[in-house]
């Protein structure tokens, strides 16, 4: 059995000189205050033990992270007919980007670009009426949290700062590739964006997914097939145009945040979330790529 305590002492001392490098996210106020040198990490094993270092008690700003839990409840509901509206294929551009949209008819590259996200936010709209309702609940039931919840300032911010949100979702309308009213589908993505939740919350939130879709209680949300599937498109799509550098430095599923966050994977063992708001240049974390990599490196955990 590994000490995953003293492993995560380890890391964390090995990765303090980078933390506070990068950039913070400066696009919505709200991000652009939090403090740089912030830095956590905690893992959740299946059984429900959980191990942190730093500020892995702190909540954050979500972000892209909630995309994981919006696909997975999607997934759930509408199975296989979703990948008819989004694809699956990495898409070598910023997580915000418009170009491939308009020679690809509308129809997002994967889930976790922002236009992705959107899509599968419109379809759980039409499948369940309430979106961003049925993320909260899931992830209060999954972190084993009932106080996990929405930043009213982050989502208020996201929204007036949103037109490249709102051009996505135009865009793809366009394409009839929208089924709800543009507002209401970014209202409801928008409020997705702004769930705050530290990294002990999102280790245990992920750990269906290194559970092959069954829940904390024991329930089955995924198909074992679903959840290989979720995780597959973390592998390749969830640090957007950075998917092939962390595959080869982490080589775990792993989503990234504007907020700082990387969840990742360890199929059969564990959930893992760290936290550094710092950003590089793809808009993941510069000391959460250090830790992940340091992590995988020291234990030898990887999907490879
Ligand atoms: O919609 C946006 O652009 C942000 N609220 C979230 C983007 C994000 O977290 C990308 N991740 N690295």
């Amino acid at each position: 059995m590994d000490d995953f305590q003293a492993i995560l002492d380890e890391v964390m001392t090995a990765v303090l000189p980078v933390v506070g490098q990068g950039r913070v996210a400066n696009y919505i106020p709200a991000l652009a205050a939090v403090d740089p040198s912030r830095f956590g990490m905690a893992l959740a094993t299946l059984d429900g033990q959980v191990f942190g270092v730093g500020d892995w008690r702190t909540p954050f700003s979500v972000q892209s992270i909630s995309k994981v839990f919006a696909l997975a409840l999607t997934l759930a509901r509408d199975g296989d007919a979703l990948w008819r509206r989004v694809g699956k294929e990495p898409s070598g551009n910023p997580f915000n980007s418009l170009v491939q949209l308009e020679y690809e008819q509308g129809v997002p590259r994967n889930p976790f670009i922002n236009a992705g996200a959107l899509v599968v936010t419109d379809r759980l709209l039409s499948l369940t009426g309430d979106s961003r309702g049925l993320l909260r609940e899931f992830l209060r039931e999954e972190s084993g949290n009932a106080s996990v919840d929405f930043d009213p300032v982050v989502a208020a911010s996201e929204a007036e700062h949103g037109h490249r949100n709102s051009a996505l979702a135009h865009f793809m309308a366009s394409y009839g590739n929208i089924e709800n009213p543009v507002p209401r589908v970014l209202e409801h993505y928008f409020w997705q964006c702004s769930l705050r939740m530290s990294c002990a919350d999102l280790a245990r939130a992920c750990g269906f997914l290194a559970r092959h879709g069954q829940g904390a209680s024991g329930r089955r949300l995924l198909t074992r097939s679903q959840a290989k599937q979720v995780n597959a498109v973390m592998l390749t799509c969830g640090t957007y145009d950075a998917a092939g550098e962390f595959a080869y430095r982490v080589g775990l599923p792993c989503k990234s945040g504007v907020g700082g966050g990387i969840i990742a994977v360890i199929p059969n063992r564990c959930g893992l979330c760290v936290w550094s708001p710092g950003l590089d240049a793809h808009g993941n974390s510069v000391a959460g790529v250090e830790a992940l990599d340091r992590f995988t490196t020291l234990t030898g955990l990887s999907v490879f």
